[in-house]
């Protein structure tokens, strides 16, 4: 029997205790930030220079070459515990030849129903509505005052990045007889398409749906020309980073595009918009609303003009909260949640699974420094 391994790990966040026991049952060494805060920069690389083998973050962290550098010869592994991991300076790591894992699949469907809940209570005005029961100001049932909603069922949706969570939110919307149109920067999943066209054409057949719906690929224009409903899932890249840079992909030029009627909902990444063109369009009636999970600086800033109390009907503001759900965020199990999927990561990296080939470790994402 060889001795279990012993690695030393700095996670900063608190991730749930089960998973730092798995962790600890192992034989790590696992200390973890005090606060609910995110720790000073200074502090990761403090820690990092002290010889751990493994950094755990999140979203909240700058992971960036001064971190890469300060683990020379004795980092080995970053685990990010999320999908997106712009926070992640790529190159720099690359270079430093450490590998970085990320916790994708487990949240698809928790963001993808959040994407849609969002868009349903901007659509349907859920907050206007019982912000109006609870000031005590709903003094009449009448057919159309204070105000209405519209409707989500049979209508458009462009969904702009048709991976993951875009598929999962695609699947959700054709529950709601919804027609779609996917715009990915660059393959096209057809198989994907003609799977989900021929369950709404089942749908429609067995008279399940009075109309028959369709789901196709169209460019970015076409997508945000035909929707009555535009969601985002695209990862944020910046210029340089990546073939397709996504970085203000909704801007003045792409937010007049869209229908004066339409919604936008964004759960990616908030540099995906920029955050001034789109108060511009709310406030001049270039579309009808927009629903916000992520923003260019989270916390959003008290100084924000998405403040403006003038769109607060229109434009629902949430704490970067889609997949802040039980399991999605806590469960250990890798297939399950966030928590264990990126303890897996790690494992996988630290204890050499797959026999220590990277190329075949599914959760490390810089797999080409190591080709
Ligand atoms: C959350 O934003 C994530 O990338 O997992
Ligand atoms: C509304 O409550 C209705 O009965 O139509």
């Amino acid at each position: 029997m060889t001795e279990p391994p012993c690695f030393r790990l700095f996670a900063t966040a608190d991730i749930g205790e089960a998973a730092f026991a798995r962790l600890r049952k192992r034989g790590y060494e696992v200390e973890v930030y005090p606060d609910p805060e995110p720790p000073p920069k200074q502090r990761i690389v403090e820690k990092v220079r002290s010889g751990i083998d493994g950094l755990i973050t999140t979203l909240r962290d700058k992971i960036d070459a001064e971190v890469f550098a300060a683990g020379v010869g004795t980092l080995k592994c970053v685990a990010q515990y999320a999908v997106g991991v712009d926070n992640i300076d790529r190159a720099a790591a690359n270079r430093y030849r450490v590998p970085f894992t990320h916790t994708p699949d487990v949240l698809t469907e928790a963001t993808a129903e959040f994407a849609f809940f969002a868009l349903a209570d901007l659509s349907r005005r859920l907050w206007s509505a019982e912000k109006m029961v609870r000031e005590n100001r709903w003094g009449f049932w009448h057919p159309y005052l204070p105000f209405l909603g519209d409707e989500m069922t049979g209508k458009t949706i462009a969904i702009i990045g048709a991976g993951r969570i875009g598929q999962a939110m695609a699947k959700k919307c054709s529950g709601f007889e919804m027609n779609i149109v996917l715009y990915h920067p660059s393959r096209r999943d057809e198989k994907f398409a003609a799977a989900l066209q021929e369950v709404m054409d089942a749908q429609f057949r067995l008279a399940l749906q009075p109309e028959r719906t369709t789901v196709r690929y169209a460019s970015l224009e076409v997508a945000l020309r035909e929707a009555d409903y535009v969601s985002i899932h695209v990862p944020l890249i910046r210029e340089g980073e990546g073939q397709n840079p996504t970085f203000h992909l909704f801007n003045e030029t792409t937010l007049r595009m869209m229908k004066p009627t339409a919604y936008l909902v964004n759960t990616a990444r908030g540099a995906v918009i920029d955050e001034l063109a789109l108060v511009r369009a709310l406030q001049a009636n270039w579309i009808s609303g927009a629903a916000l999970d992520v923003f260019e600086t989270e916390p959003l800033p008290a100084d924000s003009p998405l403040r403006d109390p003038a769109l607060q009907d229109r434009l629902r503001l949430y704490p970067h909260f889609a997949s802040a759900a039980r399991r999605t965020r806590l469960s250990v199990d890798p297939n399950g949640g966030m928590a264990g999927r990126c303890i897996q990561g790690l494992i996988d990296v630290l204890e050499g699974n797959y026999g220590g080939d990277i190329q075949k470790m599914p959760l490390v994402v810089n797999k080409e420094a190591f080709r």
